[in-house]
């Protein structure tokens, strides 16, 4: 595995590739990886000759210094499970080579960062975008790989690769979730014993909820899983949207949309964890 923190050495390390005839896939990473991570990255392997990871902790895309702060890094396990993983090129930069100079690109992503993660974390998904879009310049995959538990972000990607005419194919991966049904992401290595214990709560709600959209309107769903957190003072309860699996936009009955998901962001002690689940 090559790794590169420089964007001069990555790009000549991708051009060659791409003299080859070789495809990449591209899945870029904050970091502390976990079996999620990997599923893309199989994912990716099988699917393109080459598999480019890039490791980078985007400033930009944190609303909250403590959360920036506070986001686990481990580089040399990053490094370890990314050889083993058949990494071709690991793309490490520091934020000095990401933003020599202030960045100040504003996007506008219409109705879809008006909803739940946007107005939360104000700034979160233009960062994002920020990043990705300069990602995709470094290491200019044919195919990129994001799961779908960040399901918003995903969306905001499709729709940044629409706007800017980006040669890159987006492939939506499945949440990989934990023997309990926890949601695998990086956050949850900052939870205590107890509050792991506790966190399989978020994906037992969402299926209870599934099992009674049979016979509930949405709104009585969306109280029935604002009730049972209320029941749970260890969480705090940021939202629950059920909303169309197109533009995110809250329907009021299952005829609404071809496609609905239900949305949870809560508090469990001070880690914020989300996840979601189809209904329709
Ligand atoms: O999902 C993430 O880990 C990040 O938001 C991403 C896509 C790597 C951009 O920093």
């Amino acid at each position: 595995m090559k790794i590169f923190n420089k964007i001069t050495d990555t790009k000549r390390f991708v051009r060659d590739a791409k003299d080859k005839g070789l495809s990449v896939g591209f899945v870029p990473t904050m970091g502390a990886l976990h079996k999620g991570h990997l599923s893309l990255m199989e994912k990716a392997k099988a699917e393109n000759d080459i598999l480019a990871v890039s490791v980078f902790v985007n400033p930009l895309q944190f609303n909250n210094p403590e959360d920036l702060e506070k986001y686990p890094r481990d580089f040399e396990k990053d490094r370890k499970l990314l050889e083993e993983t058949g990494c071709d090129l690991l793309f490490y930069p520091d934020a000095e080579e990401m933003y020599p100079e202030p960045v100040s690109t504003q996007y506008d992503f219409g109705d879809l960062e008006k909803v739940m993660e946007g107005p939360m974390r104000p700034g979160h998904f233009n960062g994002v975008a920020i990043v990705v879009k300069k990602l995709f310049e470094i290491i200019e995959p044919d195919r990129a790989y994001f799961g779908e538990k960040d399901f918003q972000q995903l969306a905001i990607i499709q729709k940044l690769v629409k706007m800017e005419n980006l040669p890159v194919t987006i492939v939506p991966c499945p949440i990989v979730r934990e023997g309990d049904g926890l949601a695998m992401s990086s956050r949850n290595e900052r939870l205590t014993a107890g509050q792991r214990q506790m966190a399989p709560f978020i994906h037992q709600t969402l299926k209870e909820a599934v099992k009674k959209s049979r016979f509930m309107t949405p709104d009585e769903i969306r109280f029935f899983v604002k009730n049972r957190f209320k029941d749970q003072p260890e969480f705090k309860l940021e939202y629950f949207e059920l909303s169309d699996d197109k533009e995110l936009q809250p329907v009021s009955t299952w005829n609404d949309a071809s496609g609905i998901i239900g949305f949870v962001a809560c508090w469990l002690g001070n880690v914020r964890l989300i996840d979601n689940m189809r209904f329709i």
